[in-house]
Order: structure tokens, then C-alpha cells, then sequence
């Protein structure tokens, strides 16, 4: 069975009470466990974290290349602006699906940007917890063509 890493960027762990107008009220226990729900019906498993360093989500990203990984993404405030981790998902080898809870084109100017989306394969924004539903499913699609 196929390990998807499910990573997530800066004040995601606080899903439920961070601005729950704009991510919802549930949680990152809930989230993990719709990512799981997903991945079983996917024949898939997730292996699924959550950081406020750049520094740990970049070993991670390193060591999904090294292993072959493919990644669902969710760089939070670091898909604005961290070349760095750019640079580390560009030596990716395996599929990489950039995610957001939101839709960061209908809100503020600075989340217009992504410096991740050019060397994703692609990018789900704007469903919900269900944006990485849909990342799982683009993942098992893109490693089935792969297969
Ligand atoms: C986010 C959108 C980003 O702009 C923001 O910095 C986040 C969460 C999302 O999932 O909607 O932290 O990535």
C-alpha cells in the first residue's frame, strides 16, 4: 500500500478555533481522520503532520524525495513566500498536490501568490476540509497513470 505524506503548514494544528468564520470549526484531529476516511476508500495510507517550522516541513519534503513520497501540501502562510520550500518540493520524485482549506484568490492581495503552485501537479483551494479529499484522489489518479 501507496503512503501519502499529508503536510501541514503553520497555525493549522489550530483548526477550531483559528478564525472560524474563514477554516470552519473543525479540527486537525477531524481533519486527519477525513484524510484517513479517504485514503482507505483510495486503497491509499496517510501519513499525516503538522508543523509551525520551516525548517521541520522542509526535512520532511526532503525526505519524501528521498523515499519517493508523493505529497498532499498544505504550506499555509509559507505558500506566500518561502522560496526555500519551493526549492525543496522542485527535487520532489513523486506526485504533489498543493491544498487549501480556503480559497486564498478571494481573499487579501498577499494570498494572491503561491511560489509552490508552479512545481506542484496541481492545486485544490476552496472546499474545505474536502479540498484534500480531492488531493488524495488526484494523488491515487496521478500514480495509477505513473503506474
Ligand atoms: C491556507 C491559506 C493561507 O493563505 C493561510 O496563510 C493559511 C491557510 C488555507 O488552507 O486556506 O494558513 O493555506
Amino acid at each position: 500500500m501507496r503512503t501519502v505524506l499529508v503536510l501541514n503548514g503553520p497555525n493549522l494544528a489550530r483548526l477550531g478555533s483559528r478564525e472560524p468564520d474563514v477554516y470552519g470549526t473543525a479540527t486537525v484531529a477531524d481533519l486527519r481522520q477525513a484524510c484517513d476516511a479517504t485514503a482507505a476508500e483510495l486503497g491509499l495510507a496517510v501519513d499525516f503532520r503538522q508543523t509551525d517550522d520551516e525548517s521541520q516541513l522542509i526535512a520532511w519534503v526532503h525526505e519524501a524525495a528521498d523515499e519517493q513520497l508523493p505529497v498532499v501540501l498544505n504550506p499555509a502562510a509559507f505558500t506566500h513566500y518561502s522560496y526555500a520550500l519551493r526549492d525543496a518540493l522542485a527535487m520532489r520524485t513523486a506526485p504533489l498536490v498543493e491544498v487549501h482549506i480556503s480559497n486564498p484568490a478571494a481573499r487579501e492581495a498577499f494570498r494572491h501568490n503561491s511560489v509552490v503552485a508552479a512545481v506542484a501537479d496541481g492545486t485544490i483551494a476552496g472546499f474545505g476540509f474536502g479540498s484534500y479529499q480531492l488531493a488524495l484522489r488526484a494523488v491515487a489518479s496521478l500514480l495509477d497513470r505513473d503506474a
